[in-house]
């Protein structure tokens, strides 16, 4: 069910003081660009906040998480549309500070004369997204952890599209006991499969058209599974390279916790496909549960 409501803008830490209700605090952080994914977690907050709690949405286009010749100036801003879609999924709180706001000594990227103190995460961060974005998940989880220090959450809702991003916020919140329930929530498709993502906007019609091609190969995996790890991989790798437009960065068949797999797990068992590529100038990533 949707709710209309009128959310309460704030632009400073000062002003999300007395914001709370009585019941729990549910936030969904984001950098904007909403589109219907978000809305499915801002539906799961709602309904975990329920009428007494409070759910809070942050728009923050974070530039510690963007690298040199990254996307950073032309991400998409969307600022209006975003309070009115937060507007219809019954959101209390929009949260949208300046970049001066979240980091008023400077943006402290690597290499910058800093004294900020940054997380700093362990080596899955250096792996997939990692390996091709290196300092990535250290602006990601910096920024989540001062989100989590300024809105002081009990829930907070992230997408599984971004499967490695949620683990490795699992794991800060577990091993910093930072005591937030962190719900995961299942990706959001257009009805051809394609995960939905700020990025597939860069799209043009026949890119749209190719980047298809990276759930089918998800999905290729999932059905090749119960074969073992190599026909599964074979399956994936088959459908993408039917694909010339798509160019391939990685495509990794993991456990859930995105460890590493013997070719063939236990009957039953669950792993984790996951794919990152590029379809012109745009970066995708998609992944799929997989049982074996
Ligand atoms: O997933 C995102 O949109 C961002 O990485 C996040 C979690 C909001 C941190 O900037």
């Amino acid at each position: 069910m949707t709710t209309l409501t009128t959310p309460d803008v704030v632009r400073s830490r000062g002003d999300l003081a007395g914001l709370r209700g009585t019941g729990p605090v549910v936030f969904v952080p984001t950098m904007g660009a909403l589109h219907e994914g978000h809305a499915s977690l801002l539906r799961i907050a709602r309904e975990r906040a329920g009428a007494d709690g409070t759910v809070v949405l942050s728009i923050f286009v974070n530039p510690l998480q963007f690298g040199p010749g990254e996307d950073l100036d032309r991400y998409p801003r969307t600022f209006d549309a975003d309070v009115a879609i937060a507007a219809t999924e019954g959101v209390d709180v929009v949260f949208a500070p300046t970049v001066a706001e979240m980091y008023p000594d400077g943006v402290p990227h690597e290499g910058v004369v800093s004294e900020a103190v940054t997380v700093q995460p362990g080596p899955l961060a250096d792996l997939f997204e990692g390996a091709s974005r290196p300092g990535h998940f250290r602006g990601v989880l910096t920024v989540v952890a001062k989100l989590f220090g300024l809105v002081r959450p009990d829930v907070a809702v992230f997408g599984e599209k971004d499967y490695q991003q949620l683990a490795l916020i699992r794991r800060m919140v577990a091993d910093l006991c930072l005591g937030i329930d962190v719900v995961g929530a299942p990706t959001d498709r257009e009805p051809d499969g394609l995960a939905r993502s700020s990025r597939n906007r860069y799209l043009d019609a026949e890119q749209r058209q190719q980047a298809v091609v990276l759930s089918r190969a998800l999905r290729a995996a999932q059905e090749r599974a119960s074969y073992g790890v190599p026909a599964a991989r074979w399956a994936a790798m088959s459908v993408i390279k039917s694909e010339p437009g798509v160019e391939l960065d990685y495509l990794a068949l993991t456990t859930t916790g995105l460890g590493e797999l013997p070719d063939y797990p236990e009957a039953g068992s669950e792993g984790r496909v996951l794919v990152a590529a590029r379809v012109g100038s745009t970066r995708l990533i998609d992944n799929m549960p997989l049982q074996f």
